[in-house]
Protein backbone atom coordinates (compact mmCIF):
# COMPACT_ATOMS: atom_id res chain seq x y z
CA UNK A 1 0.00 0.00 0.00
CA UNK A 2 1.14 3.23 -1.26
CA UNK A 3 0.56 6.45 0.90
CA UNK A 4 -0.56 7.89 -2.31
CA UNK A 5 -3.67 5.27 -2.72
CA UNK A 6 -6.73 4.67 -0.87
CA UNK A 7 -5.73 1.94 1.56
CA UNK A 8 -6.31 -1.57 0.14
CA UNK A 9 -8.65 -2.90 2.51
CA UNK A 10 -11.31 -0.39 3.09
CA UNK A 11 -11.23 -1.21 7.33
CA UNK A 12 -7.98 -0.11 7.36
CA UNK A 13 -7.93 0.22 11.13
CA UNK A 14 -8.01 -3.45 12.15
CA UNK A 15 -4.61 -4.52 10.18
CA UNK A 16 -1.62 -4.83 12.42
CA UNK A 17 0.56 -2.41 12.49
CA UNK A 18 3.94 -2.61 10.99
CA UNK A 19 7.00 -3.42 13.48
CA UNK A 20 9.01 0.02 12.36
CA UNK A 21 5.95 2.21 12.46
CA UNK A 22 5.32 0.89 16.24
CA UNK A 23 9.17 1.90 17.06
CA UNK A 24 8.36 5.24 15.16
CA UNK A 25 5.42 5.91 17.92
CA UNK A 26 7.54 4.82 20.62
CA UNK A 27 10.49 6.95 19.85
CA UNK A 28 8.23 10.10 19.04
CA UNK A 29 6.11 9.53 22.65
CA UNK A 30 9.37 9.41 24.42
CA UNK A 31 11.18 12.00 23.01
CA UNK A 32 7.43 13.72 23.93
CA UNK A 33 7.48 13.50 27.53
CA UNK A 34 11.38 13.78 27.90
CA UNK A 35 10.54 17.78 26.31
CA UNK A 36 7.81 17.67 28.58
CA UNK A 37 9.53 17.00 32.08
CA UNK A 38 12.53 18.96 30.52
CA UNK A 39 9.94 22.44 31.37
CA UNK A 40 9.61 21.49 35.08
CA UNK A 41 13.08 20.51 35.53
CA UNK A 42 15.01 23.46 34.07
CA UNK A 43 12.90 25.56 36.01
CA UNK A 44 14.09 24.30 39.19
CA UNK A 45 17.42 22.98 38.55
CA UNK A 46 18.21 25.46 35.51
CA UNK A 47 17.45 28.84 36.69
CA UNK A 48 15.24 29.08 34.00
CA UNK A 49 11.75 29.33 33.10
CA UNK A 50 10.92 31.55 35.36
CA UNK A 51 7.47 31.72 36.69
CA UNK A 52 5.75 34.94 36.47
CA UNK A 53 2.08 36.67 37.82
CA UNK A 54 -0.09 37.65 35.06
CA UNK A 55 -2.96 40.01 35.30
CA UNK A 56 -5.93 41.37 33.51
CA UNK A 57 -5.43 45.08 32.90
CA UNK A 58 -7.29 47.70 30.38
CA UNK A 59 -4.48 50.12 28.29
CA UNK A 60 -6.59 52.47 30.35
CA UNK A 61 -5.91 51.24 33.54
CA UNK A 62 -1.74 50.27 32.57
CA UNK A 63 -0.75 53.43 30.82
CA UNK A 64 -2.76 55.25 34.23
CA UNK A 65 0.06 53.43 36.59
CA UNK A 66 2.93 54.34 34.11
CA UNK A 67 2.23 57.98 34.07
CA UNK A 68 1.97 57.59 37.61
CA UNK A 69 5.44 56.26 37.95
CA UNK A 70 6.94 58.68 35.57
CA UNK A 71 5.85 61.63 36.92
CA UNK A 72 6.56 60.75 40.44
CA UNK A 73 10.64 59.42 39.25
CA UNK A 74 11.89 60.89 36.55
CA UNK A 75 15.12 61.86 36.58
CA UNK A 76 15.79 63.48 33.15
CA UNK A 77 15.04 63.10 29.45
CA UNK A 78 17.19 61.41 26.91
CA UNK A 79 17.52 60.39 23.09
CA UNK A 80 15.95 62.85 20.01
CA UNK A 81 12.21 62.37 21.39
CA UNK A 82 13.00 63.01 24.79
CA UNK A 83 12.01 60.30 26.77
CA UNK A 84 11.80 59.92 30.70
CA UNK A 85 14.30 58.50 32.75
CA UNK A 86 12.72 56.64 35.36
CA UNK A 87 14.27 56.09 38.84
CA UNK A 88 11.48 54.35 40.71
CA UNK A 89 12.13 53.20 44.44
CA UNK A 90 13.99 50.43 44.90
CA UNK A 91 11.37 47.00 46.44
CA UNK A 92 8.79 48.76 43.99
CA UNK A 93 6.46 47.97 41.11
CA UNK A 94 7.84 49.61 37.76
CA UNK A 95 5.99 49.39 34.64
CA UNK A 96 6.90 49.05 31.21
CA UNK A 97 4.72 50.28 28.39
CA UNK A 98 5.21 48.35 24.52
CA UNK A 99 3.37 49.72 21.78
CA UNK A 100 3.93 50.70 18.09
CA UNK A 101 6.94 51.10 18.22
CA UNK A 102 8.44 51.77 21.35
CA UNK A 103 9.34 50.80 24.89
CA UNK A 104 8.23 53.21 27.02
CA UNK A 105 10.18 54.80 29.58
CA UNK A 106 13.41 53.89 30.09
CA UNK A 107 14.61 52.66 33.55
CA UNK A 108 16.80 53.26 35.69
CA UNK A 109 17.35 50.44 38.44
CA UNK A 110 20.11 49.76 41.22
CA UNK A 111 21.93 46.93 41.27
CA UNK A 112 21.42 44.26 44.03
CA UNK A 113 17.56 45.68 44.80
CA UNK A 114 14.71 43.76 43.48
CA UNK A 115 11.63 44.84 41.42
CA UNK A 116 8.63 44.03 40.60
CA UNK A 117 8.71 44.49 36.82
CA UNK A 118 4.94 44.85 35.37
CA UNK A 119 4.05 44.60 31.29
CA UNK A 120 1.52 45.38 29.04
CA UNK A 121 0.88 46.38 26.04
CA UNK A 122 -1.18 49.18 24.08
CA UNK A 123 -1.81 47.62 20.73
CA UNK A 124 -1.09 44.50 20.19
CA UNK A 125 1.29 41.71 20.53
CA UNK A 126 4.99 42.40 21.60
CA UNK A 127 7.66 40.60 22.55
CA UNK A 128 10.14 42.07 25.38
CA UNK A 129 13.79 40.87 25.24
CA UNK A 130 16.52 41.80 27.37
CA UNK A 131 19.33 41.65 26.17
CA UNK A 132 22.27 40.51 26.73
CA UNK A 133 21.24 38.62 29.05
CA UNK A 134 18.14 36.89 26.94
CA UNK A 135 15.45 37.35 29.59
CA UNK A 136 12.44 37.20 27.21
CA UNK A 137 8.60 37.53 27.74
CA UNK A 138 5.25 37.92 26.05
CA UNK A 139 3.78 41.48 26.16
CA UNK A 140 -0.28 41.44 25.40
CA UNK A 141 -2.76 43.96 25.61
CA UNK A 142 -5.07 43.47 28.40
CA UNK A 143 -2.86 41.26 30.73
CA UNK A 144 -0.04 42.76 32.69
CA UNK A 145 2.81 40.49 33.12
CA UNK A 146 4.89 40.67 36.72
CA UNK A 147 8.74 39.41 36.59
CA UNK A 148 9.70 39.96 39.58
CA UNK A 149 14.25 40.99 39.04
CA UNK A 150 16.84 41.40 40.89
CA UNK A 151 19.84 43.18 38.36
CA UNK A 152 22.95 41.89 39.44
CA UNK A 153 25.18 43.58 36.68
CA UNK A 154 25.36 47.44 36.28
CA UNK A 155 25.12 48.65 32.63
CA UNK A 156 23.34 49.66 29.74
CA UNK A 157 20.28 46.74 28.82
CA UNK A 158 18.70 47.12 25.58
CA UNK A 159 15.23 46.30 24.93
CA UNK A 160 14.48 44.19 22.11
CA UNK A 161 10.62 43.21 20.32
CA UNK A 162 10.80 39.71 19.46
CA UNK A 163 7.38 38.96 18.55
CA UNK A 164 6.75 40.58 14.99
CA UNK A 165 4.07 43.92 15.16
CA UNK A 166 4.52 45.81 12.00
CA UNK A 167 6.66 47.85 9.95
CA UNK A 168 9.08 49.70 12.54
CA UNK A 169 9.04 45.95 14.47
CA UNK A 170 12.82 46.30 13.71
CA UNK A 171 13.12 49.62 15.11
CA UNK A 172 11.28 48.86 18.62
CA UNK A 173 13.91 49.45 21.19
CA UNK A 174 14.26 50.30 24.78
CA UNK A 175 16.49 50.84 27.07
CA UNK A 176 17.18 50.02 31.14
CA UNK A 177 20.33 51.27 33.03
CA UNK A 178 21.66 49.36 36.09
CA UNK A 179 23.45 51.31 38.78
CA UNK A 180 25.51 50.74 41.67
CU1 LIG B 1 6.85 45.25 18.95
CU2 LIG B 1 7.82 43.86 17.31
Amino acid sequence: MSALQPPAQRIWWNQPVERAELMWIGIALVWCLIMFFMMPFWHVFGNQNYSGEAYRTTPEQFSAKVEEMVEQYTVRHETARNYPVVQPPAGSDIYLLARLWEWYPILELKAGETYRLNMSSMDWQHGLSIQPININSQVLPGYQKVLTITPTEPGEYALVCNEYCGVLHHAMLGKIYVTE
